[in-house]
C-alpha cells in the first residue's frame, strides 16, 4: 500500500487554503493538544473539545464525537501521539510495551472501518524502522507521521474528487447515504468531495441526503455541511429513495465507505445496501468514493467484515425522548454489506476503479 513518510506541509489545511475551499474540518492539532468538533451537538452546537490522553481520544471515537472512516484513521493517528507525549519520560522497552497497549484499546474503538487499524499501524511501523530512536524523538517521528496521515487524506480526497466528478451528471438530483463530507474526513470529504468537485466544476447538482437512521448523519451533518457551502441540498427520510428513484429524481447515488474487501464489496453505513438494491432496480449508477486506505486487502469479500452493533438507545429513542413500545427488542447493526456486483465504479485518488474489481484493486494497490 502507497505510504509517503512524514511529508513537509506545514499544516495540512494549507492545502484545502491553498484550493480557496471552505470545507469543513473534524480535528485541530495545536500545541501539542488535539482538538475535535463535538459531531454528537451538530448542527446546533459548534463545540471543541480538548484531548490530553490516547484513552480519551479512543472513547471519543467510541462514543462519536468524530466518527468517519478517514476521520477516525487520523485522529486514531493523533491519539498515539498523544500516548507517546505521555510516555516520554520512560525507557524505549517500556514505551514500546505501554504503547502497544494504548494502541491495542484505540483499535477496539470501533471495528468496522479500516482507517483505525491502518492508521495505529503505520505508526507502529515507524517505531519499528527506528531502533536507533530515544523516547523523545520517537514522539517527535510520530508526530510528523500523524501529520502526513492528515495531510495524505486531504490530497487523496482532492484528488479523487476531481476524478469522480467527471462520473457525475450534468445536472439533477445525485442521492448520498450518512455523512462522507468534511466532517468524515480530513477535510473536503469523499462522496461530498466528489459532490464538491462536480459543483465546483460548473455541473447543476441537486444533492438528495438521505437522513440516515437512526444517528441521523445526513440530516444533521451532510445538510449542515453543504447549506454552510452554498450547496443545494435537500433531505428525505430513508424510505422516500426509492420513490424519487422511480419518479427519475435521482440521476446518479455515491456514498463513501467503512472498508472495501479485496473483491470490491463495500461496508458502510446501515441502508446502503438497500440504496444499492434500489439504484440496479432502477437503472441508476451506484458509486463509492474512497482513499486507498479504506481497501483492505486482507479483507477477501464483505462477509470477513466485522459489523458493530451499537446499543438499542439509538433506535427507542428520539432527540433524547423514548418513541418505541417499552420492553421492545432492538438490533442496531450500524453498517452493511453492499455486493461488488451492485457498484458501478469504486473512485480513489489513485483513480477510477471498475469490474472486475478484484484484479482493479490488486493493480491500484500494487502503484
Ligand atoms: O457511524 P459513522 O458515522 O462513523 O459511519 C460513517 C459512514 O458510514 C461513512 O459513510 C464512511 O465512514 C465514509 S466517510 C468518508
Amino acid at each position: 500500500m502507497k505510504e509517503n513518510v512524514a511529508s513537509d506541509h506545514s499544516s495540512p489545511l494549507d492545502l484545502l487554503c491553498k484550493k480557496g475551499n471552505t470545507s469543513v474540518v473534524p480535528l485541530r492539532w495545536e500545541g501539542q493538544r488535539l482538538y475535535l468538533l463535538d459531531q454528537r451537538l451538530l448542527p446546533h452546537e459548534e463545540v471543541w473539545l480538548e484531548y490530553r490522553s490516547a484513552r480519551d481520544v479512543a472513547r471519543a471515537i467510541r462514543d462519536m464525537v468524530v466518527r468517519g472512516a478517514p476521520a477516525i484513521g487520523i485522529v486514531a493517528a493523533f491519539g498515539m501521539v498523544l500516548a507517546s507525549l505521555e510516555l516520554s519520560n520512560d525507557n524505549r522497552e517500556s514505551f514500546i510495551e505501554k504503547w502497544l497497549g494504548e494502541a491495542t484499546f484505540m483499535v477496539q474503538a470501533r471495528p468496522t472501518a479500516v482507517n483505525l487499524k491502518w492508521a495505529v499501524e503505520r505508526l507502529k511501523r515507524q517505531i519499528d524502522r527506528h531502533p536507533e530512536l530515544g523516547t523523545d524523538d520517537l514522539a517527535a517521528l510520530l508526530e510528523k507521521e500523524a501529520i502526513s496521515i492528515w495531510a495524505e487524506d486531504i490530497q487523496a480526497n482532492l484528488d479523487l474528487g476531481s476524478y469522480g466528478q467527471a462520473l457525475l451528471p450534468e445536472a439533477g438530483g445525485v442521492l448520498t447515504h450518512c455523512n462522507a463530507g468534511g466532517l468524515a474526513t480530513g477535510g473536503y470529504g469523499t462522496a461530498l468531495g466528489v459532490i464538491r468537485a462536480a459543483v465546483s466544476s460548473g455541473k447543476k447538482i441537486e444533492v438528495i441526503a438521505d437522513e440516515t437512521r437512526p444517528w441521523l448523519q445526513g440530516a444533521r451533518l451532510t445538510a449542515w455541511e453543504l447549506i454552510r457551502d452554498g450547496i443545494a441540498v435537500t433531505l428525505i427520510v430513508d424510505g422516500a429513495a426509492g420513490f424519487l428513484m422511480q419518479r427519475k429524481e435521482i440521476k446518479a447515488v455515491i456514498v463513501g465507505a467503512d472498508r472495501i474487501a479485496a473483491n470490491g464489496d463495500v461496508a458502510n453505513k446501515i441502508g446502503t445496501y438497500a440504496v444499492a438494491e434500489l439504484a440496479r432496480a432502477n437503472g441508476i449508477p451506484f458509486y463509492v468514493a474512497a482513499p486507498v486506505s479504506t481497501i483492505d486487502p486482507e479483507t477477501h469479500t464483505g462477509n470477513q467484515i466485522p459489523i458493530e452493533e451499537r446499543g438499542p438507545r439509538e433506535v427507542i429513542t428520539f432527540a433524547g425522548k423514548e418513541v418505541a413500545a417499552s420492553g421492545v427488542g432492538v438490533r442496531n447493526p450500524v453498517f452493511d454489506i453492499t455486493p461488488h456486483c451492485l457498484v458501478s465504479a469504486i473512485i480513489t485518488e489513485s483513480g477510477v476503479l471498475k469490474p472486475p474489481y478484484g484484479p482493479a484493486i490488486h493493480a491500484c494497490l500494487s502503484l
